[in-house]
């Protein structure tokens, strides 16, 4: 008998390894065999830790599993029990392409990894040309799935056509973004996926060497890559003759010191190279002028994970997928105060609304949502007015916001605007470099102002939007750049919480 368990970080949080060990020792007492595989997280985190048994080739799932279940778990029967894991509603409503795998592997087997699908999209890419693989990806419509959405095989293309013999591939991990966790879900639950991302990425270019630069507060992604990539070493995935094919790609693990700016491109590669994580001007790009002075792919997990379902399945399966200019899928990210978190995966398009009322069930709390800030720390707050608002990048932007890393933080009425938008200002205060003035003391600026408001001053709102207009047209980069968006949005679209300082000034 198969039995799974995840070792996902959040269900290891919720208790799964105590729920592994139970199940182990209840089927000892019995006698009964079992091969307990511990996977990665289907992404219904309100069901973890879910425990899922084979049963006539189905997986069945019991959720959220207790030690003090394991007995039910082993008889197939309990008030836990869910069923066909595949059939919860959940799992039918998305389409899983590049978390396919993800809570269906074991995470630390190569041969599972190729019994998967695995594996596909680099033995394609070995019988290609690189421009042939760069047009692929240029064909998918793929885009920078870190946040800000540039097309990932005009990307690759400036690094192959740029001169050098030397090039690097670096994975962004730095995954900082508030409610966000694809990054850590995808390394831990199919580490393989990156890898043959990356692996696809070096034949495109011309690199033969990459880094995966992970935060360090992602220890289970940093045990799991590390061992995925020794593991992949020792398949012949990577090292001088990637599949036999004589080609070489090698990669290894770099672990960030967590400063939230280490997520800006820029910064991680400084810091990749130990230097201190300050920010790089733009030109040159590090497309030109990356890691250690050459030409670099600078990708976040999530493109670079997308890659290889791009190319085992085709530009044009990928594509057929989403909205507008938005192609392919989004792994969403619903955390914050709702009924349903977890990861969600699914092309392009699908309104907030659906998002937050239908999948995220509303709010844990019971009251009504108030507030919805998508993009991470420097995206905007949405109200119901612009839940129409599809996901994708353009209809993002369109309504004054940003899509960024796809994470989605749930507010319900009792959230107090001004105090989010202090905290937006603060956040860039604590986590800017320090390198360019309007971010370094603007933001600064920002939170006395904020305390003015909140203090009725009626001199402060315009002033707040003027520094604002400062920091948005003056930073060096997205920190203090974009921490206009959160605290402008709560302004125009909450203007009663800044309801002294707005009185005052009528
Ligand atoms: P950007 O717009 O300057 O650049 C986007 C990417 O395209 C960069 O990798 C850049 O090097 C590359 N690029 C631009 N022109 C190119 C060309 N002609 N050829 C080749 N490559 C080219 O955006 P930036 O400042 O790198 O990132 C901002 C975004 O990052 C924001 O949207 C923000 O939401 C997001 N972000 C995400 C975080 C996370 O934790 N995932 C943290 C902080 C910000
Ligand atoms: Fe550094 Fe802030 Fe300027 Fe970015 S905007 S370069 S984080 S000081």
């Amino acid at each position: 008998m198969r039995v799974y368990v995840p070792k996902d970080a959040a269900a290891r949080a919720l208790g799964a390894d105590a729920v592994a060990e139970a199940l182990t020792r209840e089927a000892e007492a019995r006698g009964m065999e079992i091969t307990l595989v511990r996977t990665g997280s289907r992404g219904m985190i309100w069901l973890e830790p879910l425990v899922e048994v084979e049963m006539d080739g189905l997986r069945h799932g019991w959720g959220p599993a207790d030690p003090r279940d394991a007995a039910a778990i082993l008889d197939g029967a309990g008030p836990k029990a869910l069923g066909p894991v595949e059939e919860l509603d959940w799992m039918k409503r998305q389409t899983r392409l590049t978390f396919a795998r993800v809570g269906v592997v074991d995470p630390a087997s190569l041969p599972d990894y190729a019994a998967h699908g695995g594996l596909a999209g680099l033995r394609r890419a070995l019988e290609m040309t690189d421009a042939q693989i760069v047009a692929e990806v240029r064909e998918s419509g793929l885009r920078g799935r870190g946040g800000a959405g540039f097309p990932t095989g005009l990307k690759w293309e400036t690094v192959r056509t740029a001169p050098g013999p030397v090039k690097y591939i670096v994975c962004n991990a730095d995954e900082g973004d508030s409610g966000t966790f694809a990054d850590r879900m995808l390394m831990e639950g199919d580490p393989f996926c990156l890898i043959e991302g990356m692996a696809i990425a070096g034949l495109a270019v011309g690199a033969e060497k990459g880094f995966v630069y992970i935060r360090s507060e992602y220890p289970d992604a940093i045990a799991a890559m590390e061992s995925a990539i020794a593991a992949a070493r020792a398949g012949g995935m990577l090292g001088v003759s990637v599949l036999g094919s004589g080609r070489a790609f090698d990669m290894e693990v770099r672990v960030g010191a967590g400063a939230y700016v280490c997520g800006e491109e820029t910064s991680l590669l400084n810091s990749l190279e130990g230097k201190r994580g300050t920010v790089r001007a733009k030109p040159p790009l590090p497309a030109l002028e990356g890691a250690f002075g050459r030409p670099t792919v600078v990708n976040n997990v999530i493109s670079l994970a997308s890659v290889p379902t791009i190319l085992a399945n085709g530009a044009a399966a990928y594509a057929a997928q989403g909205l507008g200019r938005s192609r392919g899928t989004i792994p969403m990210q619903i955390a914050g105060n709702v009924a349903r978190g977890g990861l969600f995966e699914a092309g392009f398009g699908m309104s907030l609304g659906r998002i937050v009322d239908d999948l995220a069930g509303g709010t844990a709390s019971g009251r009504p949502v108030r507030a919805v800030q998508v993009g991470g720390p420097l995206g905007a707050y949405f109200g119901r007015e612009k839940f129409d608002t599809p996901f994708g990048y353009e209809e993002f932007d369109g309504q004054g916001g940003l899509i960024g890393h796809a994470g989605i933080v749930v507010f319900d009425d009792s959230v107090d605007m001004l105090a989010q938008a202090r905290f937006a200002m603060e956040f860039c205060a604590v986590e800017s470099c320090g390198k360019c003035t309007p971010c370094r003391i603007g933001a600064v600026r920002g939170v006395e102002v904020l305390d003015r408001v909140a203090a009725g001053d009626p001199a402060a709102l315009p002033l707040l939007a003027d520094l604002c207009e400062t920091m948005r047209d003056g930073s060096l980069c997205a920190l203090g750049g974009f921490t206009p968006y959160p605290v402008m949005s709560a302004v125009t679209g909450f203007p009663e919480d800044f309801g002294g300082a707005r009185e005052a000034a009528e």
